[in-house]
């Protein structure tokens, strides 16, 4: 069941340019209209019933001042505020439009968003002033769309009380070492060095697990560490993620670990990025073994759990808040839905009865066809292009798609329903297809329509099997593209609240 609530073209959003030419919004300004529809509150003030903040949006970078009597305000341009004062809070409510014309083409685009969220208040000589410096209020969007976007976790520990005062002196904790060094003449045993363990960063609590691999013709006494956290692969991490390089020579046994990681537990408003090294030799107990040949093994453990102290080298102011944001400037299946959608096509095959003898021709009558999709959008994470198969004929020349099974994947990339006519003459398909869109929320689910028309242009081999001509794209790397026309857009059920958020983040 669709519930069809907001039912739009993508040109009937589009407000017509009235009077003078609009100034150019900040590069983004779209995106982050969709991504993270948001204001920052600060200079919060009240005293006597006259109460003042200012607000920044962060989509938009419009800045207003709001002064209110009571519980009602007044701001500048097109922002409504209301604000409720109780003896340790302040819940600011704001109503906001406005435009981004950043895309290419230069269109104005609307967005209309609301949200809330409550300061708590600290008093002193008769004047009320927020605790926090700045506070964040996240919105809905009502229009084009009616979502509200997801935020992201972060990277791991970055709000732990404790973050940002353990970083000033950091300390690692150093377990699990595995270390084996084996001679080898190439027959009885394989040269090969190799290392393994865990570092814990004691101000985040961020665990990271470290490899390093060198064969014989390795000359350097250093092996280089692989070293991997939770967030590998993690959709829900968002735009800052720990990053780990170390290094362990072999001769000193002396182990480097240089870091990068995150803390805004003191302000959310002020997120640092704090890079730190720390360098030590490990005592390990070793034990060897002869192995045929005349060749050796010798396995290294620590005995004990090891602290390695680092010094930083760095720490970096980030953008208010910013630590929640997805990586910007990376479409994802909304924003590339509104704007030039397109689908990406590879692996076309045709099969159909193999004409006579001599070499095999593609079929050309009662063939049947079938291709991969997936959606031509920036941000795929880890989906892969689906298989569409030739379903049951329906009217003149249409059939019905059978796409392949997603595996319960999260957030497809490709039509949850469609249609497709293949003219063999003109080599050309057409794709009528439906698709959804929850990667901004993943509750609210966007529902498209649209059409694609594409010429398939790729080299097509044929082979005999029986009497059937199996046919298909020579290249299975060669992909191709087509722009899906007359696209609309409808809300669709929303999901319920319990369950399912993590499962349908899987594949941001
Ligand atoms: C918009 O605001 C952000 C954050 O304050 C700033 O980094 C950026 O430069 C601004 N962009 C423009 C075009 O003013
Ligand atoms: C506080 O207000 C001043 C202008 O009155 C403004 O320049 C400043 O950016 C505001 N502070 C924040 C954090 O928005
Ligand atoms: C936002 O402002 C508009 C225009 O004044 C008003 O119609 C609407 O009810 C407001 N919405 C909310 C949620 O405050
Ligand atoms: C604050 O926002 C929530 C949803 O985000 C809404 O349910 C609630 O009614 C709002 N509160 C006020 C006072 O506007
Ligand atoms: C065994 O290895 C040792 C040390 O590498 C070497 O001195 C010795 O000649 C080798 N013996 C044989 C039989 O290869």
């Amino acid at each position: 069941m669709i519930a069809p609530i907001v039912l739009l073209a993508a040109s009937a959003a589009l407000v017509s340019a009235q009077g003078p030419p609009p100034a150019a919004t900040p590069a983004g300004c779209t995106a982050k209209s969709f991504v993270i529809p948001s204001w920052v509150v600060a200079n919060f003030s009240s005293a006597g019933g006259k109460t003042s903040f200012t607000t920044f949006n962060r989509a938009s970078n419009v800045s207003s001042t709001v002064e209110c009597t009571g519980g009602s305000c007044t701001a500048s341009g097109s922002l409504k505020a209301l604000i409720e004062l109780s003896e340790n809070s302040a819940v600011v409510s704001l109503n906001e439009t406005w435009n981004c014309n950043d895309r290419p083409g230069g269109e104005r685009f609307m967005f209309w968003a609301v949200g809330n969220n409550s300061l708590r208040l600290a008093q002193a000589d008769g004047k009320i002033t927020a605790k926090n410096p700045q506070v964040l209020v996240k919105g809905s969007l009502i229009a084009p769309v009616a979502i509200t976007p997801i935020y992201f976790e972060g990277p791991t520990g970055h709000g732990t009380p404790g973050c940002s005062a353990g970083s000033e002196k950091p300390k690692w904790t150093v377990s699990a070492v595995a270390y084996s060094d084996a001679t080898g003449d190439g027959v009885n045993s394989v040269a090969q060095r190799s290392l393994s363990l865990l570092l814990i960063n004691q101000a985040t609590g961020y665990d990271a697990s470290c490899t390093a691999f060198a064969d014989a013709d390795a000359k350097s006494d250093v092996l280089n560490l692989n070293c991997a956290g939770l967030e590998f692969q993690s959709p829900t991490i968002g735009r800052y993620s720990t990053s780990t390089a170390a290094t362990y020579n072999v001769a000193t046994r002396q182990l480097t670990v240089t870091q990068t990681w995150y803390c805004d537990d003191t302000d959310p408003g002020r997120p640092m990025s704090i890079s730190a090294t720390g360098s030590a030799p490990l005592t390990l107990t070793c034990t060897s073994r002869s192995l045929p040949g005349n060749n050796s093994q010798t396995n290294c453990e620590l005995p004990t759990d090891y602290t390695l102290s680092g010094t930083v080298s760095s720490t970096t102011v980030l953008a208010p808040f910013s630590i929640e944001d997805p990586t910007p400037g990376t479409d994802g299946c909304t924003i590339s839905s509104i704007f030039s959608p397109k689908w990406t096509f590879s692996n076309f095959v045709i099969e159909g009865k193999a004409s006579g003898a001599g070499t095999v021709a593609v079929p050309t009558t009662d063939a049947i066809v079938g291709f991969d999709v997936i959606l031509d959008t920036q941000n795929r994470r880890y989906q892969y292009p689906m298989p569409i198969t030739q379903g049951k004929k329906t009217e003149s020349g249409w059939y019905e798609c059978e796409v392949g099974t997603d595996g319960g994947n999260g957030l497809p990339l490709w039509p949850y329903e469609c249609k497709f006519k293949y003219d063999s003459a003109k080599k050309e398909l057409v794709l009528d297809a439906n698709w959804e869109c929850r990667d901004l929320d993943v509750r609210h689910p966007i529902l498209f329509a649209g059409v694609a028309t594409t010429t398939v242009n790729a080299e097509i081999a044929c082979e005999k099997f029986q009497d059937l001509a199996i046919c298909g794209t020579e290249d299975p790397s060669y992909t191709w593209s087509a722009p899906i026309s007359s696209v609309t857009w409808t809300a669709g059920e929303p999901a319920p609240e319990e369950g399912g958020l993590s499962g349908g983040l899987q594949g941001r």
